[in-house]
């Protein structure tokens, strides 16, 4: 087994360089179970309303099972990223498709699938969207710093939501109670280099007191 990875990054750089990762996944090389356990320590230590905590956490590693869940992302990305609904793209959108392309030709490849889960579905506990999503965004988006933290990629994706059903069908996840909050492909990745992300100025998205 190769050698546990420990990325000694300020909490700074943490921050500003875990990006999308599609094709730097690192297909090959299995991801131990007790690295995604100690990934998920960290990450329920977010926070979730009135400290519910009615997360439960879906690792897929069986191939069959992993096959059938990148069978429902596909075709939803199919439709996603058609040409028609693409349309006319700069260098940058070009960039992202073809990243988004390559993940989805080889979603199924992933050593290892995360599906953050919420037990009720939103919305059939009077709670709002905001509260509902705000209790297990958190934690999932920390479960991802944790793992860039330990050499682990991923990227965040929903578009097999479009078919939760078959998904949750799939995984014996209890559709009318439990709801699905993303699919994490999760991997080593190639090299531990990643940059800060150009993002718009702050001047064009800050509002002091009044819009
Ligand atoms: C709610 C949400 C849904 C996303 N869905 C997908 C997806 O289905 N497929 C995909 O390849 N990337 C998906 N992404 C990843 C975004 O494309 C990515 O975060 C964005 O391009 C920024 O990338 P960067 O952090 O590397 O700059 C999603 C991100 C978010 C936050």
């Amino acid at each position: 087994m190769e050698p546990r990875v420990t990325l000694d990054l300020s909490p700074d750089q943490l921050l500003s360089t875990t990006r999308a990762v599609r094709k730097r996944l690192d297909l090959e090389r299995p991801v131990e179970r007790e690295v995604l356990l100690e990934c998920l320590e960290l990450a329920v230590q977010a926070p979730s309303g009135s400290n519910s905590q009615r997360w439960h956490w879906m690792f897929v590693t069986e191939p069959d099972k992993k096959a059938a869940l990148a069978d429902l992302y596909r075709r939803m990305f199919s439709v996603a990223y058609s040409p028609e609904a693409l349309g006319q793209l700069d260098a940058t959108g070009e960039r992202v498709r073809q990243s988004a392309q390559y993940l989805a030709d080889h979603m199924h490849e992933v050593p290892v699938m995360l599906i953050p889960c919420q037990w009720t579905r939103p919305g059939t506990d009077g709670a709002n969207q905001a509260g509902y999503w705000g209790s297990i965004l958190p934690a999932a988006w920390s479960f991802l710093l944790a793992a860039r933290s330990r050499g682990l990629g991923s990227v965040w994706t929903t578009m097999h939501l479009v078919y939760e059903r078959e998904a949750a069908d799939i995984l014996g996840i209890p559709y009318e109670r439990c709801a699905q909050a993303g699919l994490f492909p999760v991997a080593h990745t190639i090299g531990t280099e990643f940059k800060r992300a150009p993002r718009k100025d702050l001047d064009a998205i800050v509002h002091w007191d009044t819009w």
